[in-house]
């Protein structure tokens, strides 16, 4: 484990030199992405934060800039709306992005939900919190990937479930679980895991000048369980037993910013960023190298050694196949 003091006095280093310059949050306008914006603008280094979020959310985050603002006048959050559980607007605002930018050092995505509940479809007939929690995410990672190369440290971090992957739980025959009795909670959100890593490890394969991490977050009390829609049963189980479950054993909002914030700018996890004179992370092929890192809510390595290699042989191939298919309209 990397101690709450680690964390703090590694994130205490954070100056001009090592903080990201340009920064993408998908998802920062709640949870986790926003407790991670607030850390990384309290270091008072000089950045500059692309916050994308829908236009619901649009009101309330002005008014969370200008507390920014407040605190640290050298970062510049620029509101940048856009419904990104379509993959159109995921194109758009990616393009938005690109003709202000040449140059990306962060990519932090936590945008999407725990799906308990009933099957929802976008309009572009993809589930909603798979979507938003995977196929998006994969989406704003090849699109930003030149910018990203242009950095000279940059990161990609994906916050679900990395090193939860279940080998018996993904489903290939049915990888946008659409066929009846197919999609459950558990069963989508294990399902979204898996694709994350999957893909997320091909990636960081294919661009080793990046950091790739796939980010456990453990249990914040951000009220993720509840976004679902769930039947009358499960509502019960998760306002009877879950939430007050999460209430209880939750990382403090605060103390979960910090270790997100750490994870987007230590050298611990492939040597560039932040010094760290700890042992260095283990990624998912087991090295202490650059890569793909599953990193849980203590910011421990879980390489997941047991499923990694089924994943790998089995589900790479069409998990791959099948993304660039869903993708490529909108790549
Ligand atoms: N919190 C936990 O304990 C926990 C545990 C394990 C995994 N996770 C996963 O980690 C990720 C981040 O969690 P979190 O707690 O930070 O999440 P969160 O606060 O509930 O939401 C994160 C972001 O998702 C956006 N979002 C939710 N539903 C949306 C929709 N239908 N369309 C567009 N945007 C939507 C929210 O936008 P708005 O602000 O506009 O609502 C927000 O920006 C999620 O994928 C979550 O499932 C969380």
């Amino acid at each position: 484990m990397v101690s709450y003091k680690e964390i703090q006095a590694s994130n205490a280093l954070i100056n001009d030199a090592t903080a990201p310059r340009v920064a993408v949050f998908v998802g920062g306008t709640s949870g986790i992405g926003k407790l991670t914006i607030r850390a990384l603008v309290a270091t008072g280094a000089t950045v500059r934060i692309y916050l994308v979020g829908r236009k619901s959310a649009e009101e309330r985050t002005h008014a969370f800039i200008q507390e920014l603002h407040a605190i640290n006048p050298k970062a510049e959050v620029i509101w940048t709306e856009g419904e990104v559980a379509l993959l159109a607007e995921t194109k758009r605002v990616c393009e938005v992005i690109k003709s202000k930018e040449s140059r990306v050092d962060l990519l932090f995505l936590t945008a999407g939900y725990a799906p308990f509940g009933t099957r929802r479809e976008t309009t572009e007939g993809l589930e909603v919190a798979q979507s938003l929690s995977y196929y998006s995410r994969m989406l704003f990672i090849l699109h930003l990937l030149p910018l990203l190369g242009a950095a000279e440290a940059p990161r990609v971090v994906s916050v679900l479930g990395g090193g939860m992957e279940r080998a018996s739980s993904i489903n290939l025959g049915d990888l946008d679980l659409k066929k009846p009795g197919n999609f459950g909670g558990i069963t989508a959100q294990t399902q979204n895991i898996a694709l994350n890593t999957t893909t997320l490890e091909k990636l960081a394969n294919d661009n080793p000048n990046v950091t790739f991490i796939h980010s456990w977050p453990g249990w914040v009390n951000t009220g993720n369980v509840r976004r679902g829609s769930p039947g009358l049963i499960m509502a019960w189980f998760i306002r009877l037993i879950l939430d007050p479950l999460v209430r209880l054993l939750s990382l403090s909002d605060e103390e979960s910013g910090q270790r997100h914030l750490f994870q987007c700018t230590s050298a611990a996890f492939g040597g560039r960023g932040v010094q760290w004179k700890g042992k260095p992370g283990i990624n998912s092929l087991e090295k202490p190298a650059d890569g793909l890192f599953l990193i849980n809510f203590r910011c421990n390595c879980t390489p997941n050694a047991k499923v990694m290699p089924l994943l790998r042989e089995k589900a790479l191939g069409k998990v791959w196949d099948h993304t660039q298919e869903v993708l490529r309209p909108y790549l």
